[in-house]
């Protein structure tokens, strides 16, 4: 920790006195309460959300059910509920394409609440009309665009459960998702902006579809003329001709589902074998959704929230679109990358629409830090009053640039933890309430009853670092692993029995906040990506001339973590550069661009147990550049080490 950092901010005066919970008694009396009256505490603080349910839930772990009896749709409760309110004209989401003219000529699209209803509706219409309905896949491949949003809450309305690709993926990659949930149709674009070039998306879906064939693909057009498509007769429709094709009478009324019926699937990656789809249900996610929007960005009408994630990922799903839409917020998306045309792109987008709230990643934190503080001082940033951070532990250095050269010293930084798995925040510091303590993300959130163990499940002491579990069930946790009861059940409830297993480590000091340390399982967290070796490992195994492959993680000071994989060769193959830039290629090519390895190292032979298993925890030391300790026992070949040591450390 830096000498001359404060550890310990509270909120400023001005802030706690505008705060919906203003100090730590009301936190830990409402936390409290969250705990030992679910049904009270849910009832009203949902006020009336979910419509009418009869019991806030009944199970355990690992199978609970929450809000039993409540019959909803999701996308109704996101806008339906708004139009007969003063919201009806406000505006639900403000976007900004990515090409910008040197004195910043942007193109910029506001849908009200009254029009983004009235664009789902009429697009639920249209899939209802390609014969899409309840249970029903879809997966949506898209960038940023107002339509990827639409296309969701489209889905939602009938029933159908939407499962997003994040835009980056190849078409391998979409390609097994489509084959596992067993998706009916695929809602495309053309192509999308991404730092100044034009990426192709349709084609990549047209790729994925050859091994993966469905019925259906509506594809927007976002690029136009200048991306030729080729269009399939019989199986694709222009976005445009499909909403055409509607029958406007009908579509329009949204399916009323079960409260656990399924919301979405979104697949991430877990520490062996292929992605997990990890399956959400209706109510519960919701509400857990609405309840973390409302309190840790301590909500105001008039806030204009950022929430800078794609909605490939659980942060998009949560904070872009379910949870600010259920608060009736207003969102900006932004359509392209943080640097195009320069590193001065997110300040200016900030200017320019008067974003009250920006929550980002830390990768991207460090990323600004580098580039200079000249970018985010062209720039009038005064409209911000609340930052957020998520997806890795955020280091005091990052903190402390990130509060003083953004918030300009005012104003306060949730660093939230949850994952795909939570569906929402589950810790933070309630940015009115409590102090932050920069490098800790802090306090459980409501409903939320965290514990940090020992591998026997006894509680560690304060400061002691151990496993972090949840102990008992909340409202928007994972429902199961599609397709894959097992998987879930051996993932998230075997390790630690009785308890939900995060696979992360922590401590937790004496005031009860939380340090997240990170994984201790096989699964990287790269610029913000959530990557398992498994996955690269295989990846790497399709090039030819690869026989062994092991990738695992090395401190980075940018991205968290750079992605390094050892590599055996087949005989009679040549460790080379072309022979690097081929596998690195292959990756890029199989899971797509941003898993492409930072580092390939050829190796002789991988360090192994006897029983054959590849030691990690050494290689990660080697590919750190320490010298490697701990028990070496159950090493099979002791030359192994020395010759990694050795170093054939990329150039
Ligand atoms: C890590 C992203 C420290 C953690 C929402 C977790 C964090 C994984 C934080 C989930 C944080 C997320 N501090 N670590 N504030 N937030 N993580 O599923 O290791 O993409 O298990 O969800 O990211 O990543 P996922």
């Amino acid at each position: 920790m830096t000498e001359d950092h404060p550890t310990h901010i509270d909120p400023s005066a001005e802030f706690r006195a505008r705060a919906r919970i203003r100090d730590r008694a009301d936190y830990e009396a409402r936390h409290q309460e969250s705990l030992v009256d679910p049904e009270g505490f849910w009832r009203r603080e949902l006020a009336g959300l979910l419509g009418d349910w009869q019991q806030v839930r009944t199970g355990e772990l690992p199978h609970p059910r929450w809000f039993v009896g409540a019959r909803l749709n999701v996308s109704e409760r996101c806008l339906d509920r708004h139009l007969d309110t003063p919201l009806r004209h406000k505006a639900a989401l403000i976007w900004e394409g990515e090409p910008e003219g040197p004195q910043g000529q942007v193109e910029t699209r506001t849908l009200t609440y009254f029009e983004l209803h009235r664009e789902v509706v009429r697009f639920a219409g249209a899939l209802a009309a390609l014969g899409v309905g309840s249970g029903d896949r879809v997966i949506i491949y898209m960038g940023m665009v107002p339509e990827a949003i639409v296309a969701m809450l489209a889905c939602v309305r009938l029933g159908a459960v939407h499962s997003v690709v994040f835009g980056g993926f190849a078409a391998e990659a979409l390609s097994s998702r489509i084959l596992d949930c067993g998706a009916r149709a695929v809602i495309t674009q053309d192509g999308a902006w991404r730092r100044g070039t034009v990426l192709a998306m349709k084609s990549v879906v047209d790729k994925a579809l050859e091994s993966a064939p469905v019925d259906h693909v509506v594809v927007l057009r976002r690029i136009g003329e200048t991306l030729p498509v080729t269009m399939q007769s019989g199986r694709d429709l222009w976005w445009d001709d499909a909403v055409d094709l509607r029958d406007p009478t009908r579509g329009g009324a949204a399916v009323q589902v079960d409260g656990e019926h399924p919301l979405f699937i979104l697949y991430t990656s877990g520490s062996t074998g292929k992605p997990k789809g990890v399956l959400h249900s209706c109510a519960g996610y919701l509400a857990g959704v609405y309840l973390t929007t409302r309190e840790a960005f301590d909500l105001r009408p008039e806030d204009l929230l950022w929430c800078t994630a794609d909605i490939g990922w659980i942060t998009g799903h949560s904070y872009v679109v379910y949870g600010p839409l259920a608060n009736g917020a207003s969102i900006l998306i932004y359509e392209g990358a943080p640097n195009a045309p320069d590193p001065g792109r997110f300040w200016r987008i900030i200017e320019r629409h008067g974003v009250s709230i920006l929550y980002t990643a830390p990768t991207a934190i460090r990323a600004f830090m580098r580039w200079g503080d000249q970018w985010p001082g062209k720039s009038d940033l005064a409209s911000l009053r609340l930052l957020g951070s998520v997806g890795e532990p955020i280091g005091p250095e990052a903190w402390h640039w990130y509060h003083r050269t953004i918030g300009g010293g005012r104003c306060p930084i949730v660093d939230t933890w949850w994952q795909t798995e939570t569906g929402s925040m589950m810790l933070t510091t309630l940015p009115g309430a409590v102090a932050a303590k920069p490098g800790s993300t802090g306090l459980p959130l409501f409903g939320v009853d965290v514990a940090v163990v020992r591998a026997d499940g006894s509680d560690c002491a304060p400061d002691e670092t151990g496993l972090l579990v949840v102990r008992r069930p909340w409202p928007s946790m994972l429902r199961t692993i599609y397709g894959n009861e097992e998987r879930f059940i051996a993932g998230y409830f075997a390790p630690m029995p009785g308890f939900y297993f995060t696979g992360d480590s922590a401590r937790i000091d004496a005031d009860g906040y939380v340090t997240v340390l990170g994984r201790v399982d096989d699964v990287l967290n790269v610029a913000g990506h959530r990557i398992g070796t498994a996955e690269i490992e295989a990846a790497v195994g399709t090039h030819p001339a690869v026989a062994e492959s092991a990738a695992v993680g090395r401190p980075d000071d940018l991205k968290g973590q750079a992605l390094v994989v050892f590599v055996t060769l087949r005989m009679g193959q040549t460790a080379d550069a072309g022979l690097r830039e081929a596998i690195r290629a292959q990756v890029a090519h199989e899971v797509g661009k941003f898993a492409r390895p930072d580092e390939i190292r050829f190796t002789d032979a991988l360090p192994k147990t006897r029983s054959g298993k590849i030691m990690r925890r050494f290689l990660k030391e080697i590919a750190a550049g320490k010298a490697t300790t701990g028990d070496t026992s159950t090493l099979e070949d002791l030359g192994v080490l020395a010759a990694l040591r050795a170093g054939n450390a990329e150039e």
